[in-house]
């Protein structure tokens, strides 16, 4: 695993969209795993900034997103469909359909989670995903305790994962659906380049057993542990509960600039 100690999110986004720039330099047609929520936003602002200078297509990419929220209607603001919509996939040039997520309206939600998990894999699998990280170490809706080897399904969330997105529904947590279809601890793992992207102090615990703690699947961001090829984006915030965060620095400050991310 690879960690990355930047200043503020601006540097995060340009970071993050430089891992995306590199990959559909070399792989138009690549297949995008899309977070929502608040981490990735530099990122896509940062990615749509090249797509309007003309630096970068999605014309031929694809895009998968992590997770929805069960029954909100399809006009509800907060669907992350909309959400996505939104804040990244309308401000670049994806062909109409080239961004799919789980169906959180479906009515058989275990025939939705097997559709879901094989549209993944007849796209060929996710080149890069994008993750952020829940303060109780969930990546998607994956809450502690979630198998280690999960796959597509509907998850209970936490009242602290509620309660963090209350934010996002005026501030009131019973607004906060209480069910979720997310993808999989397995099915995230199976992405060929993970990186997860955490910012401020709220994150610094979770961000901690992330990197250093035990693998567990009461901080399930851990199984990242055991990807070949997964980044992590800090700020200093977030960062500050590391014990080998000098190494990290020093790590990646001495690393050749050809080599990326
Ligand atoms: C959202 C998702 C979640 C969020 C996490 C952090 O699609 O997968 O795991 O990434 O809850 O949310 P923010 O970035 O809003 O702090």
């Amino acid at each position: 695993m690879e960690v990355v100690i930047l200043q503020d999110a601006t540097e995060i986004g340009g970071v993050g969209a430089d891992a995306i720039t590199v990959l559909l330099g070399r792989k138009p047609a690549a297949v995008l795993g899309l977070a929502t929520g608040s981490s990735p936003l530099a990122i896509y602002d940062e990615l749509a900034r090249r797509r309007d200078a003309g630096l970068i297509s999605f014309r031929g990419a694809r895009g998968f997103t992590l997770d929805e929220y069960v029954g909100l209607p399809a006009d509800h603001p907060q669907r992350y469909r909309t959400v996505i919509d939104e804040v990244f996939v309308s401000k670049v040039d994806f062909a109409p359909g080239g961004v799919q997520g789980p169906d959180g309206l479906a009515a058989d939600i275990p025939a939705a989670c097997a559709e879901y998990e094989a549209a993944i894999q007849d796209a060929g699998g996710v080149d890069l995903q994008i993750l952020g990280i829940g303060t109780d170490g969930h990546i998607a809706f994956n809450e502690p305790g979630s198998s280690l080897g999960s796959r597509t399904r509907i998850k209970t969330l936490t009242m602290q994962t509620r309660m963090d997105n209350a934010r996002f529904f005026g501030d009131d947590v019973d607004a906060v659906p209480t069910h979720c279809l997310t993808q999989g601890l397995a099915t995230i793992m199976e992405a060929r380049h993970l990186i997860l992207v955490a910012t401020g102090r709220r994150k610094a615990e979770a961000v901690h057993q992330l990197v250093e703690g035990p693998i567990s699947a009461l901080w399930p961001a851990t199984i990242l542990q055991l990807h070949p090829h997964a980044t992590v984006l800090l700020d200093e915030a977030a960062a500050r509960r590391l014990q080998l965060v000098d190494y990290y620095r020093e790590t990646y400050r001495s690393k050749p600039e050809w080599q990326g991310i």
